[in-house]
């Protein structure tokens, strides 16, 4: 069912949280701190389906100062190189990362893995094997717009220090 597909070009960006579950996210709702949003698309009778069928399809969206996200961010893939949207499932066992309590990117609560959402969720920390999966998006009025399918890397780095040798 549609429910379970995963985000779909054309596919806007709703809250997750539950007291605001299913309301366009606005731009101006985001900001460092993590925000949770589901996509949502169109049924067959043309209704809004959230596609929360899926647990995978969950993602973490930021709002970062220009400037402030750098490769290997898809920065053709953000709004502005300002808003930026990465699959919110730990790529280590699946839990929900969220942000780090102290302060420095995200952190998945079942075994400390680490990403840096400014650096294209670069694993910085813990056992996670990859990235987390960056969503493209664009702007849609106020709200967010999905413009593509995840996309697919051949992740030729998977930890921090890999990833600054690879830059070299
Ligand atoms: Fe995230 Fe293990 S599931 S670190």
């Amino acid at each position: 069912t549609r429910d379970k597909m995963p985000p779909l070009k054309g596919d806007i960006l709703v809250h997750a949280e539950e007291s605001k579950e299913g309301q366009p996210i606005k731009i101006s709702d985001l900001s460092d701190q993590l925000v949770r949003a589901w996509p949502m698309g169109k049924g067959e009778d043309g209704s809004n389906v959230i596609r929360k069928g899926d647990p995978n399809n969950i993602l973490a969206l930021y709002r970062f100062k220009k400037g402030e996200i750098v490769a290997p961010t898809v920065l053709e893939a953000t709004v502005d190189g300002e808003v930026v949207a990465y699959s919110d499932v730990c790529t280590h066992a699946g839990c929900s990362v969220a942000d780090s309590d102290q302060g420095d990117g995200m952190k998945c609560p079942c075994h400390s893995g680490q990403y840096d959402p400014k650096r294209g969720c670069v694993v910085i920390g813990g056992p996670p094997p990859r990235p987390l999966t960056q969503l493209p998006i664009k702007a849609d009025g106020e709200g967010l717009m999905v413009t593509d399918f995840f996309i697919k890397m051949p992740y030729p780095y998977q930890h921090e220090a890999e990833w600054e040798a690879f830059k070299k």
